[in-house]
């Protein structure tokens, strides 16, 4: 029998995710329950997805062999608090939250109880996002391996060991943000030159989709891809020399560590 899923917290990631998992079929609808904070937003979750929410987490708890606390981090501290009695060795706790460190996770739940890590990105609602996961002590093989194939069931996902997960956040967690912004960007260029909107925006977001799957399909290093694409004295050089002079590739860096930054600033607090 498969495991039951709780999502405390169906905010925007909570939602995407039981949306995902559920489309794809490695839960089904019935065996996932959802919480949120208030009945509006319990009704109208219901509604959306079709599985059912309440307002009561130590329900979820009870219901759930897996449980996703996908709350702002400021409150994951005092949500997992309220849900310890309830929470153990036979319960596995997986935190979404952005800068809460396993050692603060580990705190709050009772001893033994197997927590994971991890940064997922907001395209787990359309099976394809990209997932970290950095697992306690506790956590077991099948409870890893369990938890892993939930978020590839939504995208890619990754164990790595938590040290990474500022890194991560900065990258793939907030990538997609930096990626609508160069889409959106690539577009005016188009509007610049007389393309209507929507033709202007499908032709930007199919070069960064066609793009993004070469280098996951070939593995080839994305110079090497440029390169190829790029032939002598031709057109494309031209815009790459512009993305050169106007400092795109080192804006792109800092912006990952920037986000980064802000990500440890953020764990420093919720200490
Ligand atoms: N957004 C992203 O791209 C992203 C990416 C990676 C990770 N994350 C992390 O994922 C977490 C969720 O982010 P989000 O953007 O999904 O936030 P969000 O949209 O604000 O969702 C949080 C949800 O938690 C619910 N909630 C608050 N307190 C609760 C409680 N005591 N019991 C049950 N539910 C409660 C809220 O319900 P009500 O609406 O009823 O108040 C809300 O729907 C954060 O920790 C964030 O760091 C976010």
């Amino acid at each position: 029998m498969g495991r039951k899923l709780g999502i405390i917290g169906a905010g925007k990631v909570g939602e995407a995710l039981a949306i995902g998992v559920a489309a794809r079929g490695l839960v089904e609808k019935k065996d996932i329950l959802l919480s949120v904070r208030t009945e509006g937003h319990r009704a109208e979750l219901e509604a959306k997805t079709g599985i059912r929410a309440v307002l009561d987490n130590r329900e979820v708890v009870r219901l759930s062999d897996a449980i996703v606390v996908a709350v702002k981090p400021k409150s994951v501290a005092e949500v997992i608090k309220a849900i310890a009695q309830d929470l153990g060795p036979g319960k596995l706790l997986i935190s979404t939250a952005a800068g809460v460190s396993l050692e603060l996770l580990e705190s709050v739940a009772p001893a033994g109880t197997p927590v994971i890590r991890t940064m997922p990105n907001m395209a787990v609602a359309i099976g394809e996002g990209m997932t970290v996961l950095s697992p306690s002590a506790s956590v077991g093989k099948e409870d890893l391996t369990w938890a892993t194939e939930l978020f590839r069931s939504v995208g890619r996902a990754l164990v790595l060991e938590e040290q990474y997960m500022d890194a991560v956040t900065g990258l793939s967690g907030s990538g997609p943000a930096y990626v609508y912004v160069i889409i959106e960007s690539l577009a005016d260029g188009g509007l610049k030159l007389g393309l209507p909107r929507d033709v202007a925006t499908e032709l930007a977001a199919q070069a960064v989709l066609g793009a993004a799957r070469n280098v996951l399909l070939t593995g080839e290093h994305p110079a090497k891809l440029r390169d190829m694409v790029t032939t002598p004295a031709g057109t494309t050089i031209e815009g790459v020399l512009e993305l050169e002079a106007g400092g795109l590739r080192l804006t792109l860096i800092n912006a990952v560590v920037k986000a980064a930054e802000r990500s440890a600033q953020l764990m420093r607090k919720a200490r």
